[in-house]
């Protein structure tokens, strides 16, 4: 089976990013830039938590291997932008590893939750736990990890990331113009959702909280979300 195939794939394919970078070098790129790259932070906000519009993604305790490779994906054309590639070819590898070490170990706040169309999240926590076995979409979970707060070394977390950047990307996978995940995984799965399941999706995601962060998310910047309960009991933290 397809699925079963990349999936084992995917993991033993997970390339040397056994060097660590330099927390703080990457931290002084995130925060200052240097000559010829800007500050990371001047879009992608303090810590890397964004802005709030979702223009830009939360890079804040993604996994490190995923935003290295990132990088690397920006600046070869496989994942074109016209923001990020000319940032990431300016990059060296060192520096991205450095800048993806200090984004995986640094912690920061959520904003508020927008408020949520509730039948519309109903139907994205569907997709994300079972997917859509009539179409073929497998569950998000089964690859992005429990509660889709991600999985070492490759499949970024989507809980927490912004709704109309998640669903921005698979618009970029059904068109084919990300082609960047391995075998084409995404791609694949994208070309099966609809435009109305991709917004469920992303709704969905885009509320969910690991436990931990869900109680500094109470204590100073919003509601606690209401995805942070049992269901995330087999959260395992990787951040
Ligand atoms: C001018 C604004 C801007 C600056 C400065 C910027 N970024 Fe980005 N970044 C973006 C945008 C926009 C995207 C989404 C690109 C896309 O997929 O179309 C992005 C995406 C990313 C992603 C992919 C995240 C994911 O979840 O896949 C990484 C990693 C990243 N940026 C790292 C960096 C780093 C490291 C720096 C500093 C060296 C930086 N960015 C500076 C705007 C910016
Ligand atoms: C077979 C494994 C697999 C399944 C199942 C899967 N994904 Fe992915 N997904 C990946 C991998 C691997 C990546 C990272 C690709 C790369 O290296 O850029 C990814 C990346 C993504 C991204 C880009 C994240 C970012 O920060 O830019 C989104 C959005 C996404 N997946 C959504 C979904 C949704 C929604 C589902 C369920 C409908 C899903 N995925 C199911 C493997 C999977």
């Amino acid at each position: 089976m397809r699925l079963a195939f990349a999936l084992l794939y995917l993991l033993a394919v997970s390339p040397a990013y056994a060097e660590q970078g330099d927390r703080m070098k990457g931290a002084a790129l995130a925060d200052q830039g240097r000559n010829g790259v800007p500050a990371c932070r001047s879009c992608h906000g303090d810590k890397g938590i964004g802005d709030g519009s979702g223009a830009f993604p939360r890079l804040t305790g993604q996994l490190g291997f995923y935003l290295y490779k990132q990088l690397k994906d920006f600046a070869a054309g496989t994942r074109p932008s016209p923001v990020m590639s000319p940032i990431a070819s300016a990059l060296s590898d060192r520096e991205m590893q450095d800048v993806a070490a200090y984004y995986s170990a640094v912690q920061g706040p959520f904003f508020p939750l927008p408020i949520l169309d509730a039948k519309l999240a109903q139907r994205g926590g569907m997709i994300s736990a079972a997917g859509i076995p009539e179409r073929n979409v497998p569950a998000c979970i089964a690859c992005h990890g429990p509660a889709a707060s991600g999985m070492q070394p490759s499949f970024p977390y989507l809980a927490g990331q912004y709704a109309p950047y998640l669903e921005y990307q698979l618009d970029q996978f059904r068109l084919n113009r990300r082609q960047n995940s391995p075998l084409n995984v995404m791609n694949d799965i994208a070309a099966r959702m609809t435009e109305e399941d991709m917004r469920a999706v992303s709704e969905y995601l885009a509320a969910v909280r690991p436990p931990d962060l869900s109680r500094i998310g109470a204590s100073s910047t919003g509601p606690a979300s209401p995805y942070a309960g049992a269901p995330l009991a087999t959260y395992q933290s990787t951040r």
